[in-house]
């Protein structure tokens, strides 16, 4: 099972290029950036990474990503895990990034998305490997502030594939990027939001209905809800489970407890992906092995998720016919 899962092409949905950042590489661009870690060693990163909920976690992540200062920063945080992502035989990967942490912390826009840019291009052209982009907007900052970003991005627009949600989801109700989303529609752009990780099964019913997403980022409590399991079920929506991640947030305490199986015996479009994969112990190769281990799935059971992501990738058509 191992190899075949090696071997299989594997599709990710759901990843945050900026989860993607090594102890390895942090400890390297912290020294090139001249920027003081608050760990004396990488051990003593990795030792850290251990979170007791989503918020624990996202402290350490937006830390974390403090010493991205250059757009050649961005550039080796996307090209690193592109060659590592391609190495376990995955195909396509449709990244999510967050501005509005680097703006935040005056890195410009420009600077962002020239670095991760120019990844993109680079791997596309190098290593057999298709990237989408994901804008993600922070849930637990303004919406207008959110709204401003999305304009100052125009020059972006073009480059986008989607817009998404994320960050703090609890009392962060997709409600209130009503305005955000619909520009978002007005612009074309297709929308993906977090929602059912730690949040209710309500706020998949609201990024449904408010934001209309076209996937759903998580959504592993859709099951509190037959309401929302049916609608999830009747329009086939995507959901982009991330079980490693899951365990490490403590949304579940142990993999072989994970509603995973439920799921897929609900008739859901479930996909498998790694969310963070540098603070939750693996790529997507480790999260398979993981399902593997905890679910005792057989090659068609991988094989039909991998379908499922291909089918929803933001690929072309010919790329898409060449995964199938
Ligand atoms: N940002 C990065 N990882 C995230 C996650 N798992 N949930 C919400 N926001 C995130
Ligand atoms: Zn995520």
């Amino acid at each position: 099972m191992n190899e075949f899962l090696r071997q299989l092409p594997k599709v990710e949905l759901h990843l945050h290029i900026e989860g993607t950042l090594e102890p390895e590489l942090m400890f390297a661009l912290a020294a090139r950036n001249g920027i003081e870690l608050p760990y004396a060693s990488v051990d003593e990163a990795k030792a850290a990474y251990d979170f007791k909920d989503l918020q624990g976690f996202l402290d350490l992540y937006y830390q974390g990503m403090n010493v991205l200062r250059n757009e050649q920063d961005f550039y080796d945080l996307a090209m690193d895990y592109f060659k590592r992502a391609r190495s376990e035989g995955v195909m396509h990967i449709d990244i999510h990034f967050d501005p509005q942490a680097h703006l935040q912390r005056g890195v410009p826009l420009e600077v962002v998305m020239a670095g991760l840019l120019r990844a993109k291009e680079e791997a596309e052209a190098s290593l057999d490997l298709t990237i989408g982009m994901i804008m993600a907007f922070l849930r637990d900052r303004p919406a207008d502030e959110a709204l401003h970003v999305l304009e100052q991005a125009s020059p972006y627009w073009k480059f986008l594939d989607a817009i998404g949600l994320d960050s703090a989801e609890r009392d962060h109700p997709p409600v209130k990027f009503q305005a955000l989303f619909a520009r978002a529609k007005e612009l074309g752009l297709v929308r993906v939001a977090h929602a059912g990780e730690e949040g209710p099964a309500e706020y998949i019913a609201q990024a449904l209905d408010i934001l209309e997403v076209q996937r759903i980022d998580h959504g592993v409590r859709c099951l509190e809800s037959d309401d929302v399991v049916k609608r999830l079920r009747d329009q086939q929506t995507v959901l982009t489970v991330c079980p490693l991640s899951n365990v490490s947030l403590k949304v579940v305490e142990r993999l072989s407890d994970h509603a995973l199986p439920q799921l897929l015996a609900e008739g859901l479009k479930v996909t498998i992906s790694s969310d963070d994969p540098a603070y939750f112990g693996g790529g997507l190769l480790e999260n398979h092995l993981a399902c593997a281990d905890a679910f005792g799935w057989d090659e068609d059971t991988f094989r039909m998720l991998n379908r499922y992501a291909i089918e929803e990738a933001f690929v072309s058509e010919q790329r898409r016919d060449e995964l199938l």
